[in-house]
């Protein structure tokens, strides 16, 4: 009796670890970016729907956005979890300019390079 209910309660616990998890690495909760480090945002924040976009796009390295250099090289590791200002607009002489040119560079830059996605402006910083 007594090892039943451990067993269940083992069982029950492992469940709510893994929806946690699950929880944890989700990001189909993002529909826009919004970095943080913009004081004050001229256009509506730019359409992007995390797992969907990647998804579809068919990008599975993470790192090819969240990337990780060292030594001015690529690496094969990532920055998943850090806002692409903590690093874009981290030195004092950076300006909003360079993070909305990486945002650009690297959003746009793909669209264009694979002929697919959006490269206007009102596609990406949508209305609603
Ligand atoms: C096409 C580019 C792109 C790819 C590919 C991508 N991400 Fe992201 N991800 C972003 C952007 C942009 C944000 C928002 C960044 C910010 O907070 O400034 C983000 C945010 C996140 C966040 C939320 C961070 C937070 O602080 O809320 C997590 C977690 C994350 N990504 C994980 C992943 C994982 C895991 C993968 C690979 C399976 C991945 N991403 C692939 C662009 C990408
Ligand atoms: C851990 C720090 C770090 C984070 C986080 C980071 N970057 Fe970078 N990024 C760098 C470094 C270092 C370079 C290479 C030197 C340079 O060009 O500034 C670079 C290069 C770039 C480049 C030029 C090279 C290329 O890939 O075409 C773009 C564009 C770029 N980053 C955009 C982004 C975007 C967008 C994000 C967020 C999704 C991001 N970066 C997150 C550090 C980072
Ligand atoms: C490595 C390539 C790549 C990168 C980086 C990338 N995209 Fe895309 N994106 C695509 C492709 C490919 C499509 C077209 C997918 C399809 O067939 O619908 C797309 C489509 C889109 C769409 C239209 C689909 C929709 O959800 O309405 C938006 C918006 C978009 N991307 C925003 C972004 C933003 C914002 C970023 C930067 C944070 C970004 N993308 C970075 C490849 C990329
Ligand atoms: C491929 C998608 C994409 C396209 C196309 C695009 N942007 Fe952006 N833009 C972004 C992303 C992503 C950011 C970062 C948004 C954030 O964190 O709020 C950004 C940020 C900005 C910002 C700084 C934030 C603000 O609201 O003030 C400005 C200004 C801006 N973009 C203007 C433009 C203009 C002008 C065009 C057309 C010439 C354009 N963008 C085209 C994705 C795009």
């Amino acid at each position: 009796m007594v090892k039943n209910k451990i067993i269940s309660y083992t069982a029950v616990f492992s469940v709510f670890l893994l929806i946690l998890t699950v929880a944890a690495f989700s990001t189909d909760y993002i529909e826009t970016v919004d970095d943080s480090a913009f004081e004050k945002k001229t256009r509506p924040p730019a359409a992007f729907f995390h797992d969907a976009h990647n998804e579809t796009a068919g990008i599975d390295d993470c790192s090819v956005c969240h990337h990780l250099y060292e030594d001015g090289q690529k690496t094969d590791d990532m920055s998943v979890g850090m806002e692409c200002s903590e690093c874009h607009m981290s030195a004092p002489e950076d300006s909003a300019a360079d993070l909305i040119r990486a945002y650009h560079l690297q959003c746009g830059g793909c669209h264009m390079e694979q002929k697919a996605g959006p490269i206007m402006c009102g596609e990406c910083h949508r209305k609603n």
